[in-house]
């Protein structure tokens, strides 16, 4: 089927939130759940529900509680067709995995020596049948506006996942370092991501020079129309 016979997009509204609420990771379960299950078709349901499980209370609590931890900006979209949530993104500083006093350490060091965190892409997803139509390059769009635009992006993305990494190569995205590491560091562990039995997941990061030039490549790329609002 042609792209043009697809979702067209017609009542398109992106709300933007500027804090880690619950009605977004109870959409991330959902929409990350359909579009993983979609787009990893040699990962088992229990594999994907290792990182989504749809209406898990305990993972809606455990997704909030490490995001609300995290010091620095936060932004976060849903994208509705309608009143249906179809995709959301969320972005945050990235301050690593540490605990508040050095997350305080390090951003002040950072001020004083002028070197910005990365304004890390931590999720997005959009389901599947709404795919292909510019959604996610506009939440990228929107998601990357109230950062500051000389900071660098960031995200990762699965090596199985080639088309997700080809699509952030066209936004501008290059892989840093050149391979696609462990994120598991060690491959006869327990697989961080999919569960212990899972096979070991190999990961890509990407990082793109600043904010700007990701929304410069955006901005030649065709986006549906859509209406903001923000929270
Ligand atoms: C990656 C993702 C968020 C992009 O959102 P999107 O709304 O499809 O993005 P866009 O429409 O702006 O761009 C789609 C581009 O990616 C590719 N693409 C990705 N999925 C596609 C699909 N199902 N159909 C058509 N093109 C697709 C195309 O190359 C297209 O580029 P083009 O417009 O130059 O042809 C979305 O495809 C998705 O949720 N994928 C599955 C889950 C995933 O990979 N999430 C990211 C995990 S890190």
């Amino acid at each position: 089927m042609k792209r043009e016979h697809m979702y067209q997009p017609t009542d398109l509204t992106i709300v933007r939130n500027h804090r880690p609420v619950t009605g977004l990771f109870e959409v991330a379960q959902t929409i990350g759940f359909e579009a993983w299950t979609k787009r990893m078709p040699n990962r088992s349901k229990t594999e994907i529900e290792n990182v989504f499980k749809p209406n898990s209370l305990k993972a809606i609590e455990k997704l909030q509680k490490n995001t609300s931890k995290k010091i620095g900006r936060f932004v976060s979209i849903v994208a509705f067709q309608g009143d249906q949530p179809i995709g959301y993104a969320w972005a945050s500083d990235d301050v690593g995995n540490m605990s508040h006093f050095k997350q305080r350490t390090k951003r002040m060091a950072g001020k004083i020596s002028g070197k910005k965190p990365y304004a890390w892409i931590a999720q997005i997803n959009v389901l599947p049948d709404y795919q292909g139509n510019g959604i996610g390059s506009a939440v990228v769009d929107e998601l990357l506006k109230p950062f500051d635009q000389d900071q660098k992006a960031s995200s990762y993305v699965f090596d199985e996942n080639q088309l997700t990494l080809q699509w952030f190569k066209k936004l501008g995205f290059n892989p840093r370092p050149a391979e696609p590491v462990d994120p598991n560091s060690d491959p006869n562990g327990p697989d961080l991501y999919f569960g212990d039995d899972a096979k070991h997941v190999l990961q890509w990061r990407l990082e793109s020079p600043s904010v700007t030039n990701v929304r410069q490549n955006i901005a030649k790329r065709i986006l549906p129309e859509y209406v903001v609002e923000e929270n």
